[in-house]
């Protein structure tokens, strides 16, 4: 015989045990809910394209009364609305003294006319300075891409220095590219001894090495496209750029250097551009921005 007793079965009838259960339920059911929440916003935010408008001042003791500089970089033709006028009404709105396109405004292929429009409206706002990049200088017309933003008004400086004036300031701008040697050819023979603010417009930021000795104050660049994929807080400057390779440092920003290269104190501003998307690229967490520098006196006046 089996002697085994058999455990008397318990019968909640309160029903707790289930309420408990179902409130469990209910736990994992809103932490699953604010979970893919915060993934849509985190997705959301990553691949929000914008352009948004970036502001520097910079602070000098060469300059009398301040100027203000729209740099427009890496359009790569991309669209602002119906003949540009989004991004002209917000160039506009700055009010800059002058406008400087640091290359990659046109694409190495397909339509011109949207740089060419942009640099035809632009130069009714201010003078209009162009440094081409990469990728005009990779296009079959690159010749004709410069005599067109020529015939729209614009200023072209391919490795040539211009001796200019922006609010009564003797300023001396030099555009230039990868080839900064060739710039010297047409550079004034007193150009280290003259207090004239200096600034280089390259397009290219890893340049900014071969510049700065000379004597520069600033140099304006673009190129990066900010890095193109930034991981907020690990990879700020983003994952990749051509010129710098894996984990770029200058990729969209101010960045000050003293003492280096005999320069006491030199500034290289990068935008990240204006292109939404080409070449398959992508961005992440990283707005395409229109940027505006300020170059103001560092006298204080009563
Ligand atoms: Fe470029």
């Amino acid at each position: 015989m089996n002697n085994i007793e058999k455990a008397p079965e318990v019968f909640d009838f309160s029903g707790a045990s289930e309420n408990k259960r179902s409130k469990k339920k209910r736990k994992i059911r809103w932490i699953a809910r604010g979970l893919i929440a915060a993934l849509i916003l985190i997705i959301v935010a990553a691949f929000f394209n914008v352009a948004e408008i970036t502001e520097y001042t910079i602070v000098s003791d060469k300059i009398d009364e301040g100027f203000k500089i729209a740099l427009i970089t890496d359009l790569h033709c991309t669209s602002y609305g119906k003949e540009q006028q989004r991004l002209i009404s917000s160039i506009k709105a700055g009010k800059p003294d002058i406008i400087l396109l640091g290359g990659d405004i046109f694409h190495h292929h397909g339509e011109r006319e949207s740089g060419n429009i942009l640099i035809a409206e632009a130069v009714k706002i201010a003078p209009v300075y162009f440094v081409p990049g990469n990728h005009e200088e990779a296009n079959p017309e690159y010749l004709q891409i410069l005599e067109e933003a020529e015939a729209n008004g614009a200023i072209v400086l391919n490795n040539q220095i211009a001796e200019i004036e922006i609010n009564g300031n003797p300023v001396i701008l030099a555009g230039g590219n990868r080839d900064v040697f060739s710039m010297w050819y047409n550079a004034p023979e007193d150009f280290a001894e003259r207090d004239d603010y200096k600034i280089a417009l390259n397009h290219f930021p890893d340049m900014y090495t071969s510049i700065m000795g000379f004597g520069f104050d600033m140099m304006l660049s673009g190129h990066a496209h900010g890095g193109q994929v930034r991981i907020p807080l690990l990879f700020p400057q983003g994952l990749y750029t051509p010129g710098q390779g894996k984990f770029p440092k200058y990729t969209g920003g101010l960045y000050e250097f003293s003492g280096e290269y005999d320069n006491a104190d030199f500034k290289l501003i990068v935008s990240r551009g204006l292109s939404k998307r080409h070449s398959g690229q992508f961005r992440v967490f990283n707005r395409p921005e229109l940027v505006f520098v300020t170059v103001t006196s560092s006298v204080l006046r009563v």
